[in-house]
């Protein structure tokens, strides 16, 4: 038996829902309370284990709000069934952590919430390229250490980034905005890497192209590349965005490291297991020119000895998603899908946004695996979806 404890929300409620954490925001908690469920908030801030989680489940959980953080295995999710779960409603775009396999079989919805993460994530991967590329955090260190002693003509040299080119692996939601972000704001060319063409990700930069040219400036580019040694070879920043799969684990290892530009930037704002982090470590070490910017981990919270001593690395605690704007939506949706699968509503196909409102479709917002599970679809298929392998 664990000690996990929860509050309870709208006692007598027709159904029970779990939340594994308390959410940002109250939205989330009147969408629930209203659908006239009972709700149980786990009031812990550790980290939760298989057992916590089988208490929180218990006999008789209906719905269950999950986090990244928890390992969704079939164990668990059998359990989950056995209390007569329907929905697994995740409180992410990323859904690596459930076995979706054993939920799918199950006929568990799997929700997430993809949408509202898109620019804010994009937007730390921005910060993050020009932290690592302009040594934004070593010069702050340096700063605080009081090593400033005066402006010198080679002090903490870092790598332009203007009109450089730009890889881009998964060209999901948030890896196109990203590539929107540098190239619209520092003219990159752009060589993107998805199993699927991006004819969003092309037009975009083609209409960005064709104002360059207009107003007489040199376009910019956008291609996709045949292979990865390929995008690794012409890139100057290397930025991931994949969802993590046994295909893609390890995909940035020694061989692809050693393949990259000496004085590359690595940026991660996708999951960590994308990057073999001991590898990177290596590799840092003995390429000081060479940076990483690291949002996510390979075992989080931990990371691989050494990684936070290294000056050619700036890391961040899997901040990706962390506006109030962000975070408060991700609830408004977690608690939507909830209210979706368990009113039988239909699946939402497009823009987000309109959950958001005053006035929300009667659909659930996202769930991953309703193909499988044969559920009906309803709006307005997404202008450009993102490529089924990438994050967010
Ligand atoms: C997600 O939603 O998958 C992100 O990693 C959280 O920021």
């Amino acid at each position: 038996m664990s000690d996990v404890t929860c509050v309870t929300h709208n006692p007598a409620g027709t159904r029970r829902v779990v939340t594994t954490r308390d959410l940002p925001g109250e939205r989330w908690l009147e969408i629930l309370t209203a659908a006239g469920y009972r709700v149980d908030v786990c009031s812990s801030d550790l980290p939760l284990g298989a057992d916590d989680l089988r208490d929180l489940v218990g006999g008789r959980c209906d719905a269950l709000v999950a986090q990244l953080t928890e390992r969704w295995d079939a164990a668990l999710v059998e359990a989950l069934a056995r209390a007569g779960g329907r929905i697994l409603s995740l409180y992410s775009v990323g859904y690596d952590n459930v076995d979706l396999a054993t939920a799918t079989r199950l006929g568990i919805a799997v929700g997430n919430t993809p949408g509202v993460l898109t620019e804010t994530t994009a937007e730390l991967a921005v910060a993050l390229t020009f932290a690592a590329a302009r040594r934004v955090a070593e010069a702050d260190r340096f700063l605080d250490a009081g090593r400033f002693t005066g402006w010198l003509p080679s002090l903490l040299l870092g790598k332009r980034l203007w009109r450089a080119t730009l890889g881009v692996i998964g060209a999901g939601r948030i890896g196109r905005a990203y590539a929107r972000m540098m190239v619209e704001g520092f003219k990159m060319d752009v060589v993107y890497l998805d199993p699927q063409p991006s004819p969003a990700l092309e037009s975009a930069v083609a209409a960005y192209a064709a104002y360059l040219a207009g107003r007489g400036e040199a376009p910019v580019t956008c291609r996709r590349a045949r292979s990865l040694p390929e995008l690794l070879r012409a890139a100057d920043v290397v930025s991931l965005h994949p969802a993590l799969t046994a295909e893609t684990r390890h995909l940035i290892d020694g061989a692809a490291l050693a393949a990259m530009k000496g004085d590359a930037v690595l940026v991660n704002t996708a999951r960590g297991p994308l990057v073999d982090e001991a590898a990177l470590v290596a590799h840092c070490r003995s390429h000081p020119a060479f940076t990483a910017a690291l949002d996510v981990f390979e075992d989080e919270p931990r990371t691989a000895p050494g990684l936070l001593e290294l000056d050619n690395v700036v890391a961040v605690p899997h901040i990706g998603s962390a506006t109030g704007w962000t975070r408060r939506g991700m609830a408004t949706l977690a608690a939507a899908n909830v209210v979706g699968v368990l009113s039988g509503w239909p699946v939402w196909r497009g823009d987000v946004e309109p959950f958001l409102g005053d006035d929300p479709p009667r659909a659930a917002p996202s769930v991953v695996n309703a193909g499988e599970l044969g559920l009906a679809f309803t709006g307005e298929p997404d202008a450009a979806p993102g490529a089924v392998s990438a994050h967010g």
